[in-house]
């Protein structure tokens, strides 16, 4: 094998701390991409941020700062945050970086001389902060219909891409290739509200404000946001660079993943722009939907938002990101109170996971003084109906992954947890000691620690330190035995020792006092 695996975020707009719905879109990347490393394949995560811009502009200006101070110093955030969320990037792009920049403006240059790119003069309803220009059908009850905020009549001469050029193409590639769109329901919403309407040409350069990347030929104009944006998944592996090998490896890439706000920008825009430079387009846009609070977005206006930092604080990051991927369905927003994530706290992580561990480790330590009995080849019924529901589950998962489905691929490991919990009252170890049934007993201990170890498998690509404290507790030592090249079979234990005393991965929270803790910071 030696599988390639490039996997990219959107690139962050520095303008303020980030919240769990936007570290959000970077564990689910990150995860994504662990999931493929494990597997043995060569991967690469980009992630950065979006530095231009005249909301960037304004943002500077307020902090007192030039732009270049002020996106310098919102990139040290950002890095700090995802060192926190022991996100394993491979590169961190920021647009105001010349490597970026000079590209930028050579696509630009081509994109003038195919006459994909023509001068002439736009007026429309512009969107401040989304920085972007609206038709009249466009808005939603005359405001901006992605933020609901004011819009204003802006004109300008400005630079166009002919969008209608492709717009056969673009659909053309849709039908053509299935994977492209996730979920499929996102491919029909970019035909029927912006193709089948008609794709209106892309005003791609601005001259309202300076800070952003400069037309050559005419430096008046500074080129559009997301035309400079949508390029940094190239320009990062160094595309028309002098060292592109970055490029030729691992572009096209695997999977881009967006949140449903960018999805028209990504699913028709990107790969039209890709089209026009005549390169492959990314395998899959993986489109998901936003974590939302009880009373709608968050936002500091409402008192509602919960940075990632106060949470992995108090309850660890395994506690995060296993919340934040369970609770996005693929067809719906997910929901954050403070209720459900001291629920799936106690739940799942407690009374499901940690118990589990413990109870098996305990009787490890009471029947075979912490010895893991060795497989003896012959399950008896329980133990064979339990292996093959295992397996089935370690079959769904990988299918639910390879599809990006993740929030019902970890329910299926937590179904695994549960029926591997209901084996224990199935079998009544305590029950087969008394009757001094020793062979059962073995099979049985030997069963819980071999599922354990496969639980802790499924859960290591986004939960790295859950995992490896269950390998050591079952005393998991060789490599191998904790990847997925050893995932299947049931007779991979031989001489385990648990540890002596089990130690709890996850303490019962009480539920008044976190459920009061997380309102009050929410308020901050
Ligand atoms: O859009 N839940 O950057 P951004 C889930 N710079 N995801 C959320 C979210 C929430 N509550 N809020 C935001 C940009 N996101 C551009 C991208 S790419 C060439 C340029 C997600 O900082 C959002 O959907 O506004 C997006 O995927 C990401 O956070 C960054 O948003
Ligand atoms: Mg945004």
């Amino acid at each position: 094998m030696n599988l390639k695996f490039y996997v990219t975020t959107p690139i962050y707009y520095p303008s303020g701390k980030f919240h769990i719905g936007t570290a959000y879109t970077t564990v689910l990347a990150d995860s994504i991409k662990r999931y493929h490393t494990l597997k043995g394949e060569d991967t690469y995560l980009l992630t950065g941020n979006d530095e231009h811009g005249q909301k960037i502009e304004q943002k500077a200006k307020e902090a007192n700062q030039t732009p270049k101070e002020y996106v310098e110093k919102m990139a040290n955030m950002a890095k700090e945050l995802w060192a926190k969320m022991e996100i394993e990037y491979d590169d961190f792009i920021q647009t105001t970086q010349e490597r970026h920049e000079k590209i930028v403006q050579k696509i630009f240059d081509r994109f003038m001389e195919q006459k994909d790119i023509y001068k002439g003069e736009y007026e429309g309803w512009y969107c401040v902060p989304c920085e972007t220009y609206f038709t009249q059908t466009q808005l939603k009850e005359g405001k901006c219909p992605d933020c609901g905020r004011e819009v204003k009549i802006m004109k300008e001469e400005a630079y166009f891409f002919n969008m209608k050029k492709y717009t056969n193409q673009l659909l053309k590639y849709y039908e053509e290739h299935p994977d492209f769109i996730k979920p499929e329901y996102r491919k029909n919403e970019m035909i029927n509200n912006f193709i089948k309407p008609g794709l209106e040409d892309l005003c791609v350069t601005r001259t309202s404000f300076d800070w952003g990347i400069k037309v050559i030929k005419d430096p008046k104009h500074v080129i559009y946001v997301w035309l400079d944006a949508l390029t940094n998944y190239i320009t990062a592996l160094g595309y028309e660079s002098k060292d592109d090998t970055l490029f030729q490896k691992y572009w096209p890439a695997d999977l881009q993943i967006v949140g449903k706000d960018i999805a028209r920008f990504h699913l028709i825009y990107w790969p039209i722009f890709l089209m026009a430079l005549g390169i492959p387009l990314p395998k899959t846009i993986l489109v998901h939907n936003w974590i939302m609070m009880k009373d709608g977005k968050m936002s500091k206006s409402k008192g509602n938002v919960i940075y990632p930092e106060t949470l992995i604080e108090r309850y660890g990051l395994d506690a995060v990101r296993y919340f934040l991927l369970r609770e996005m369905p693929t067809s719906q927003d997910g929901i954050f109170s403070p209720e459900s994530f001291v629920e799936r706290y106690n739940f799942d992580l407690c009374n499901d996971l940690s118990n589990l561990l413990n109870r098996t480790i305990s009787m490890v330590n009471k029947y075979f003084e912490g010895n893991i009995p060795k497989y003896n080849g012959q399950p008896n019924k329980v133990d064979k109906e339990l292996e093959e529901y295992t397996l089935e589950q370690i079959e769904k998962f990988d299918e639910k992954w390879n599809h990006y489905e993740i929030a019902t691929s970890i329910q299926e490991i937590w179904n695994l947890i549960a029926r591997t919990n209901k084996y224990i009252d199935e079998t009544m170890p305590w029950e087969l000691a008394k009757q001094e049934q020793t062979e059962k007993l073995q099979s049985c201990m030997y069963h819980l620690a071999e599922n354990l170890r496969k639980i802790a498998i499924l859960i290591r690509p986004f939960m790295k330190d859950t995992a490896n404290n269950i390998f050591r507790q079952i005393g998991i030592q060789e490599n191998d035995m904790k990847n997925w090249k050893n995932l299947k079979q049931y007779d991979k234990i031989e001489t385990s020792k648990v540890i002596k005393k089990g130690e709890p991965i996850f303490m019962r929270l009480n539920v008044a006092e976190e459920v009061e803790f997380l309102k009050n910071i929410m308020k901050k």
